[in-house]
């Protein structure tokens, strides 16, 4: 009996564990701070400016982002690295899951703490 109680703590602890670690992506946090912030906020400031549709429609339309930053030189950049195509799934994936109407409310951690911008 006392096994089993002390295997369901541990189930829960684990699982706990997991929950939080898997909040957002933060490889893809990291990446949208490297090449995105400067012009366009915190990446969850970002997400939050448009919808999953939008997002969508921007990422997976060909030549999109590159043509709403043609006049923009570094933005150009951002949007033609390596870094930027190796990541621009995952970074989808996170902007849609932080998004305008996705209802995520970030608190405090390592990489962000509160503020949006
Ligand atoms: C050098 C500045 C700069 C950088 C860096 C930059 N952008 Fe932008 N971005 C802009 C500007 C300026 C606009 C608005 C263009 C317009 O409205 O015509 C824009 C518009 C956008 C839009 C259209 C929706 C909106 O919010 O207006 C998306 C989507 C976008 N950027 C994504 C990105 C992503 C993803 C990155 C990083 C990989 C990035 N941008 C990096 C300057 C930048």
């Amino acid at each position: 009996m006392k096994n089993i109680i002390a295997i369901s703590f541990l189930i829960a602890t684990v699982s706990s564990f997991s929950t939080a670690a898997e909040k957002y992506d933060t490889t893809a946090f990291r990446t949208a701070t490297k090449l995105c912030t400067s012009c366009h906020g915190t990446a969850f400031y970002q997400a939050k400016q448009i919808d999953d549709d939008d997002w969508e429609f921007y990422f997976d339309t060909p030549g999109k982002l590159e043509k709403i930053h043609k006049n923009d030189p570094k933005g150009l950049k951002a949007i033609n690295s390596s870094l930027f195509k190796k990541r621009k799934k995952r970074l989808l994936k996170f902007f849609i899951a932080n998004s305008k109407y996705s209802g995520a409310v970030n608190g405090c951690d390592a990489n962000f703490c509160g503020t949006n911008h």
